[in-house]
């Protein structure tokens, strides 16, 4: 096969402002000025896979615009197969994110060309689809095309981010689903110890999970075996796309075959690293960098 992994998913325009504190509704703060990154869940997995060294394509659509390049020179510079990302005529994916002093953030997304990806868009892909081990998926583009890519995957890793109600067929085709503990009180509606957390999730349908805990590492949970990830600790400047790149990183790991607790244990590393840059794609690690943590 040609590709370790396929992503399938959006690529947004990063609008990003650091405050000192959020706004609250009716609020207006005054921020830092105005950085542009290149973002969106879907180019941040490939980007974190293919500057790993994964052979990564990405099945999207950008608009033909400004940021559309922005976000295609970023997937070129790291070497990601944008054979399968289309111009579309519409805006590309803007997400407006505010980064607080602790590197935590709030995020809008302006969906624009993402939205526009459809069930025949990922039809007209499935040779691409078939053939590579894992197709990585997330939820900023239309469900109807994450369901047909799942459908066609030999193995399906779906970060379930942004929350939102799926299909009970989607879930049960998930290896792993992956949710940080956010998305996992979400989907359980009710939070608690992640190690329970994990097996309730599984119960759900998923073939295996993980559940990311930020500075505290990540669960795994497959056929009843939960078993925790440590995480090496870092001083966090910006987390944005910490859990896409941890997601990325999985994926690819999984694709070479790696176990899912080994590949976890890799994932969290890149992960961390992430958090000590600022920007998504712009602190993603390189094979090198991640070797010093
Ligand atoms: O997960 C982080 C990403 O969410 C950002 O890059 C932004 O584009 C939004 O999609
Ligand atoms: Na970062």
């Amino acid at each position: 096969h040609r590709h370790d992994m396929v992503v399938v998913g959006s690529a947004n325009a990063d609008l990003v402002v650091r405050v000192q504190r959020h706004p609250a509704p009716g609020e207006t703060v005054l921020g830092s000025d105005l950085a542009v990154h290149p973002g969106g869940k879907g180019a941040n997995q490939a980007v974190a896979a293919a500057r790993l060294g994964a052979r990564v394509a990405l099945l999207g659509r950008v608009g033909a615009d400004g940021h559309g390049r922005l976000l295609r020179e970023s997937l070129e510079r790291d070497g990601v197969d944008l054979s399968h990302l289309h111009d579309t005529p519409a805006a590309s994916g803007v997400a407006m994110i505010a980064v607080g002093p602790r590197g935590d953030n709030s995020i809008i997304v302006a969906p624009g060309a993402n939205s526009l990806l459809t069930e025949d868009d990922v039809r007209l892909a499935a040779p691409l689809l078939r053939a590579a081990p894992v197709v990585s998926l997330q939820l900023e583009i239309p469900l109807p095309a994450v369901l047909a890519a799942a459908r066609l995957a030999r193995r399906p890793v779906l970060n379930l981010s942004p929350a939102m109600a799926v299909p009970e067929e989607l879930l049960a085709l998930c290896d792993p689903l992956v949710v940080n503990e956010h998305e996992a009180a979400w989907l359980l509606g009710d939070a608690g110890d992640p190690a329970r957390q994990a097996k309730a999730l599984l119960a759900l349908g998923p073939r295996s999970v993980v559940i990311t805990l930020g500075a505290d590492g990540a669960v795994t949970a497959e056929a009843g075996a939960v078993r925790p990830v440590p995480s090496p600790r870092v001083t966090p400047v910006d987390t944005t796309g910490a859990g896409d790149a941890f997601t990325g990183a999985l994926a690819w790991r999984l694709a070479l075959g790696e176990s899912l607790a080994g590949a976890a244990a890799f994932a969290a590393r890149v992960g961390a690293a992430t958090v000590r840059g600022a920007g998504a794609q712009s602190s993603y690690p390189t094979m090198a960098e991640v070797e010093t943590l």
